[in-house]
């Protein structure tokens, strides 16, 4: 287990060696370039291809659990006022009943965004359904089947704020069978929510090899979540009663797993002990009387003081596309991961370039002028259909834009294969990276990284076992437009999924059209 450890670590995920394609050798020599960085033309051959099967659907907005008031005509927020305050997305992730969406709903309620009579309706539903304990859960589990069955399914979203900070808030599923929700709501994360119950058994199931826990902090990191606040929830349980054995316990199993994802613990890691159900340690700091031996900060100011890079507003233009509809025109939703955007802009939108002008933009549901990098939007075009559009599409700079390719080379991690079979030419997968998933294949492993020197090795291998770090090219059927981990972290970072399960982690290091 510690040598594939040691392998995920050396895959470079790690903050303090992303912005490098060398890989360091333990003699503390040179690093030595992997693969050649070459720039390759970008060609669209295939300009046209629709595959309505990788349409995700759209996230649930939650935070309309007020009244409703008819519409008015919509007032355009100037921007100076929004970006007084920053804005960051924060992803909710973690086995499944860590209790996820009922600190989310715990969040909105305590900002005041949920009315008492509402909470009591809430109450009731939950008690209807023999669900009792779920009646916060159900501000951010909207729908009836998430309800009944008391699991998230499709990521929650809503926003809320703090003295410095606007946060939208995405409540992602625990559930084994919706990690591909769970991977589209991180991948427009900026920060995460690590949630682990601390009820008695509740840990190790999370915890364990196959649980939620481990599989969730390895995807987001690998999609760009650059820190995490790891919240130790349901302290309040009668198994815990906020007992500090328990809160270590967790902590001191978590760290050197989070080390091994790639986490910088002492930079990238803060822990903190919370019931999500009362609320305790949210919004303020809680009573000694609860719990003596914790002094250290609430939920609320944490998220508050938590800083992530900034971001380059200069950039060319990239917004990833997770989900349109038609709307008065075509809206497009996503986040922008690189560049601003201005009504009345032209941009283009790949890899089937067409040309789009943008007439409105929406940020949290106001209508803003402009907006930079790390805004999730909602974009409306002129100049083309929604059924031309795809989730994974990338609404994309005119002057500088996105390649679209079918190949690319990767280096690739190695996780856990399913009944420990073997990764060769012609091993087939679902790719994850961005907001794209597409069938993919191995069409030629090039060379294997030897876990000890990390340098490549000469020989040519035929085929490798779990835990190898491997250099290889895959080919996907339709054009996607990514980009060189090297040039672009975000876009250029990815997973590959076999029947459900995570089976490798990797960026690109070389783009083939
Ligand atoms: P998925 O979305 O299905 O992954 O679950 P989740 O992480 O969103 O968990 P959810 O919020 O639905 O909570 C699951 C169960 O844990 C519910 O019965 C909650 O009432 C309970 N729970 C959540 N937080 C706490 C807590 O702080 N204390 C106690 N005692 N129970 C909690
Ligand atoms: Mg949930």
């Amino acid at each position: 287990m510690d040598n594939l450890e040691d392998d995920i670590r050396a895959l470079q995920l790690d903050s303090s060696a992303e912005d490098s394609n060398t890989v360091p050798n333990e003699n503390g020599e040179e690093p030595k370039e992997l693969v050649a960085s070459d720039n390759v033309e970008e060609d669209l051959r295939d300009e046209s291809y629709i595959d309505p099967q990788t349409v995700h659907s759209e996230p649930k907005d939650v935070a309309e659990v007020k009244e409703q008031t008819p519409a008015a005509p919509e007032p355009i927020v100037d921007e100076v006022e929004k970006e007084k305050k920053r804005h960051l997305n924060v992803v909710f992730i973690g086995h499944v009943d860590a209790g996820k969406s009922t600190i989310g709903g715990q969040i909105l309620y305590l900002s005041g965004q949920v009315d008492e009579r509402t909470i009591q309706k809430y109450e009731k539903e939950a008690k209807d359904k023999s669900r009792e304990s779920w009646y916060m859960a159900y501000i951010m589990d909207t729908n009836a089947e998430e309800r009944v069955k008391g699991i998230t399914v499709e990521v929650g979203r809503a926003h809320f704020e703090t003295e410095t900070t606007r946060f939208t808030i995405l409540d992602a599923p625990g559930h084994k069978s919706y990690v591909p929700n769970m991977i589209s709501g991180a991948s427009q994360a900026d920060i995460g929510v690590l949630v682990i119950s601390a009820r008695k058994g509740e840990f190790e199931t999370g915890y364990e090899r196959g649980g939620q826990t481990r599989e969730h902090v390895q995807l987001a990191k690998t999609l760009g979540v650059s820190k995490l606040l790891v919240v130790v929830n349901k302290m309040d349980d009668p198994t815990v009663n906020w007992s500090k054995e328990r809160y270590d316990e967790i902590e001191s199993k978590m760290v050197p797993f989070l080390k091994s994802s790639g986490y910088n613990v002492k930079k990238d890691i803060q822990f903190l002990p919370i019931s999500g159900l009362h609320g305790t340690n949210m919004q303020t700091r809680m009573d000694k009387k609860v719990c003596p031996w914790w002094s250290g900060q609430c939920l609320f100011e944490a998220l508050d003081a938590i800083e992530v890079p900034p971001r380059d507003p200069n950039g060319p233009f990239r917004m990833p596309i997770i989900d349109k509809f038609k709307d008065m025109g075509t809206v497009v939703m996503g986040k922008v991961e690189s560049g601003s955007v201005r009504e009345g802009n032209s941009l283009l939108i790949m890899p089937n370039k067409v040309q789009v002008k943008v007439l409105a933009l929406y940020c949290d549901d106001d209508k803003v002028r402009s907006a930079g990098p790390g805004e999730n939007l909602k974009v409306r075009l002129s100049g083309i259909e929604d059924e031309d559009i795809l989730s994974g599409f990338v609404l994309s700079s005119i002057e500088k834009p996105i390649q679209a390719v079918n190949e690319f080379v990767a280096q690739l991690q190695i996780l856990e294969l399913l009944d420990n079979a073997i990764f060769t030419a012609g091993y087939k997968a679902v790719l994850h990276i961005h907001s794209v998933v597409e069938e993919c294949e191995i069409i030629e492993l090039m060379h294997q990284i030897d876990p000890k020197t990390r340098k490549p090795m000469r020989r040519k291998v035929l085929f490798v076992k779990n835990g190898a770090a491997v250099v290889c090219r895959i080919q996907v059927s339709n054009m996607i437009c990514i980009e060189k981990f090297l040039d672009f972290q975000q876009l250029g970072r990815f997973t590959l999924r076999t029947e459900g399960k995570t089976v490798a982690i990797g960026k690109v290091t070389d783009l083939r059209a």
